[in-house]
């Protein structure tokens, strides 16, 4: 989802872009999660993108790639990923392969061939494993929230959180190994990488499975009027949510200005988040449908009771960023596709 944006926003700016996708995504969720519609889009809307389908764990078949554009290459947007914790517990050697090693295949061709261009990486917050539960929480009638006191509750949790000895589940350890190379290929080798630890990444390109794209996911339900299951935390978990095309703009912004070696936590802060029980509230409200929801009483492993991030240190290196969609605004989009989808059948 976040590449297909990607792919848009540079496109439209005169850029050459180039896309590398497998669909794996309908390996790890089932064809109805396959990007391979989403591909086909791209390439009738944008006569001048090029698509590779293309596995990033095959190092020879990326350096073919790599190789054809050489220097000219000027920035890598990396947002290929394994991107579930569940899922990862199944594969562990495939979830390692697709996150770490792919992200390092990427680093290592980028310093190879085109070593001044822009590497970002979509890291997660899922790096912090589940530290954040250790906050103090205070327990609200809709949601959990930090007590007032704490230096994370105006803003969110900024980048100083430790990243060590907490369980991450196998997903959020591949994930710590891609974030720490993509630091280390900026500060020990000089390349200009970013890290970005997103808090939910949704829009409405996203093929939502319940494994993966919560809201979008939730949405599909509402509109379709099928059971949604809520884990754990009596379903007050709070959650930020960031539109793509606000994370993209935050891509646009490394690229016109890079710095090397840079963490951001990234999300819809304070500006834009719900707990699972607003979240549906507001698919009622917005759809007129009431939802279907069955509660269970485990949570997921690894899963965040609490987490807004604090965006402070991107705003401050990028002062120019703005974030346009709250969380009304990316359901009501949401919902729009969604419906659109549903009449259709498509
Ligand atoms: N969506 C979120 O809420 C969220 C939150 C935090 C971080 N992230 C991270 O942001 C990035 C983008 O997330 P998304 O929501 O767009 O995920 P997505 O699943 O929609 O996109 C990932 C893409 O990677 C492709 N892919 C997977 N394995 C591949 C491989 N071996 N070779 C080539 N392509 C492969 C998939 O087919 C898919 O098109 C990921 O790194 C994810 O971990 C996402």
């Amino acid at each position: 989802m976040i590449g297909a944006e990607t792919v848009r926003r540079f496109a439209t700016q005169g850029y050459t872009v180039v896309g590398i996708d497998n669909d794996m995504r309908a390996y790890f969720f089932g064809q109805s999660a396959s990007t391979r519609p989403m591909a086909d889009q791209l390439m009738s809307e944008l006569p001048d993108y090029i698509h590779h389908v293309q596995d990033i764990r095959d190092y020879e078949g990326l350096n073919r790639i790599f190789s054809e554009y050489g220097a000219d290459i000027q920035a890598v947007v990396h947002t290929a990923a394994q991107p579930s914790h569940d899922w990862a517990a199944r594969e562990p050697l495939t979830d390692f392969g697709v996150n770490a090693t792919g992200t390092l295949n990427l680093l290592e061709l980028t310093r190879l061939h085109a070593p001044e261009a822009v590497f970002i990486l979509t890291s997660t917050n899922k790096v912090y494993g589940d530290l954040p539960n250790a906050l103090p929480l205070v327990e609200q009638e809709t949601r959990w929230e930090v007590s007032p006191e704490h230096p994370f509750a105006a803003e969110g949790i900024n980048e100083t959180m430790s990243i060590d000895q907490c369980k991450h589940s196998i997903f959020g350890a591949s994930k710590v190994a891609a974030d720490v190379l993509t630091q280390e290929y900026g500060r020990y080798f000089g390349m200009n990488t970013a890290v970005f630890r997103g808090g939910c990444l949704t829009g409405p390109g996203h093929a939502g499975a319940e494994l993966h794209g919560f809201l979008a996911y939730l949405m599909q339900c509402a509109v379709a009027g099928a059971p949604y299951r809520i884990f754990g935390y009596k379903g007050k978990q709070v959650r930020d949510n960031i539109h793509a095309s606000d994370l993209v703009a935050c891509f646009q912004e490394v690229v016109a200005a890079p710095r090397s070696g840079e963490v951001y936590n990234i999300g819809g802060g304070r500006f834009s988040n719900c707990s699972l029980q607003e979240a549906v509230a507001l698919c009622e409200a917005i759809t007129g449908n009431t939802m279907r929801t069955e509660y269970v009483e485990d949570n997921r492993i690894g899963d965040h009771i609490w987490w807004i991030s604090d965006t402070r240190k991107f705003q401050e290196h990028y002062p120019r960023w703005r974030q346009r969609y709250n969380i009304q605004a990316i359901l009501t989009e949401i919902y729009e596709g969604a419906r659109d989808t549903n009449r259709t059948g498509s």
